[in-house]
């Protein structure tokens, strides 16, 4: 499917956008700085990432970006990098219209409603201009506040993949997968 992406959406004082060359130095401070409130969940979290191995990474989401393959995206209020997320294929062709998302939020930023916002727009975004039709979300059963966002955006709970993958800390992870349908009501649109 040839399909150009949309570069970037708002929500207020919130710009989503793709990641590219230059958010490398960005990117770096705010995982660098989150690396404790990351590391129990997000495998690719080091405490000593580099400038270097960061802008590396934008410049590999940008590549991704063009192929058609994955869009990572940043959510910045104004020049500071709020937090990261993305819509990821995982092996199917977008034609499916099954798409991931997943997420993560700075560490001062974290536990203020912040992530249910961006994954709201993130839904909104996708309905709008995304040739989407459903969006799944997956999470280490120990992660509550991953498995409430996805609930207060009115995912669903579709299974429980018993000791699934190797946890980030060793061990074995149990998933939850979540899962938005296009007829899957949007809570947070019906205004008074
Ligand atoms: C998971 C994450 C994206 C959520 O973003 P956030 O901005 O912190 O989330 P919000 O503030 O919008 O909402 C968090 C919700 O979880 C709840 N929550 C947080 N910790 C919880 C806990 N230990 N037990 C139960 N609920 C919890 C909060 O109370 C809140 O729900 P409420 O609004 O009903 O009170 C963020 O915390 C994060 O970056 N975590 C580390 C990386 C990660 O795990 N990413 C997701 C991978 S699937």
């Amino acid at each position: 499917m040839s399909f150009a992406a949309p570069e970037e959406y708002r929500d207020g004082e919130l710009l989503i956008r793709s990641l590219r060359p230059g958010d490398g130095a960005e990117l770096n401070r705010a995982t660098v700085a989150s690396y404790e409130h990351l590391r129990e969940f997000m495998e690719w979290a080091r405490p000593d990432t580099t400038v270097e191995d960061s802008e590396g990474y934008v410049r590999l989401s940008q590549a991704r970006w063009l192929a058609g393959e994955e869009w990572g995206l940043g959510v910045w209020r104004g020049e500071r990098l709020v937090a990261g997320c993305g819509f990821m294929l995982r092996g199917q062709p977008l034609e499916h219209g099954t798409v991931e998302i997943g997420m993560w939020v700075r560490a001062d930023e974290a536990g203020r409603g912040l992530g249910t916002r961006v994954l709201r727009a993130l839904v909104d975004w996708a309905d709008a201009d995304w040739p989407i039709h459903k969006l799944t979300w997956q999470c280490d059963s120990r992660n509550l506040a991953s498995a409430r966002i996805a609930q207060k955006c009115g995912f669903q709970l579709e299974g429980r993949l018993r000791e699934h993958v190797p946890g980030v800390a060793g061990g074995r992870r149990t998933t939850l997968l979540f899962g938005l349908v296009r007829s899957d009501p949007r809570p947070w649109r019906s205004g008074p």
